[in-house]
């Protein structure tokens, strides 16, 4: 009895090691196309240290944002959520037709709220910018800086167009998580994913499950 679980957990942890994972991530049952809050809660410990907010990119009813909020209200940080809250955009030809326009459509900002509200996180916690991308990051203030964010909008072109915004955005140290990334192929939010990577040197992989890539950003310094 004793060897068997023994020879499980070493075989774990050889798992583990082998993913290049660290090996203090939660060992959980994840489920794709959802953050669990167990990873959110290990990314927020990350980013303890360093100053900025937390934000999601694609937040539909708040399933992962309700712990995003509540864990930035934990660091005196405060939590941004961006959304068109009227579903995706159009598809361009990078997306084939699984996403449709208005897929995802909650049916605007006040009912996030409200769905927020009645998850118990209240609205002095975080702010919402509503509209598609790129336009809902207009009238974001200048100085905004992150030290956690999450893009999770499933399209190419918002997710290149939420790469190239967030990036210089996220204080050094800080992280930025992406949904759906899926490594065979080259279309919808991975193709964004995959550009970002090539053209990008201030951001290294840190670790990578559930098809969801966590990046962290180096210092200044370390790469240019
Ligand atoms: C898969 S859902 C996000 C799920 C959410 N992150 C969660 O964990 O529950 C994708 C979201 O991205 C939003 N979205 C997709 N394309 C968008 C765009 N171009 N501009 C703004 N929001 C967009 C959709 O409205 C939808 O709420």
């Amino acid at each position: 009895m004793l060897l068997k679980f023994l020879a499980r957990e070493a075989s774990k942890l050889l798992g583990r090691i082998a993913s290049n994972n660290p090996l203090d991530l939660p060992q959980v049952e994840r489920r794709h196309g959802s953050w669990h809050h167990a990873d959110i809660e290990w990314m927020a410990n990350q980013v303890r240290a360093v100053a900025g907010d937390f934000a999601e990119i694609g937040v539909f009813r708040g399933a992962a944002f309700r712990k995003v909020a509540a864990l930035a209200a934990q660091q005196a940080k405060l939590a941004h959520a961006f959304d068109s809250f009227v579903g995706m955009d159009a598809p361009a030809a990078e997306d084939g037709t699984h996403y449709p326009k208005g897929k995802f459509d909650i049916g605007g900002p006040a009912q996030f709220v409200q769905l927020m509200t009645a998850a118990g996180v209240q609205p002095d916690l975080y702010r919402v910018w509503a509209g598609y991308v790129p336009v809902c990051f207009e009238q974001v203030p200048h100085a905004l800086r992150f030290s956690l964010a999450i893009v999770d909008l499933d399209h190419y072109r918002p997710t290149a167009a939420s790469l190239g915004w967030l990036a210089p955005r996220i204080n050094d140290g800080g992280l930025l998580a992406l949904d759906d990334f899926v490594p065979s192929h080259d279309a919808l939010a991975t193709k964004a994913i995959r550009e970002f990577l090539a053209g990008d040197r201030r951001f290294e992989k840190i670790a990578f499950f559930n098809q969801q890539l966590i990046l962290r950003k180096l210092p200044s310094a370390t790469k240019s």
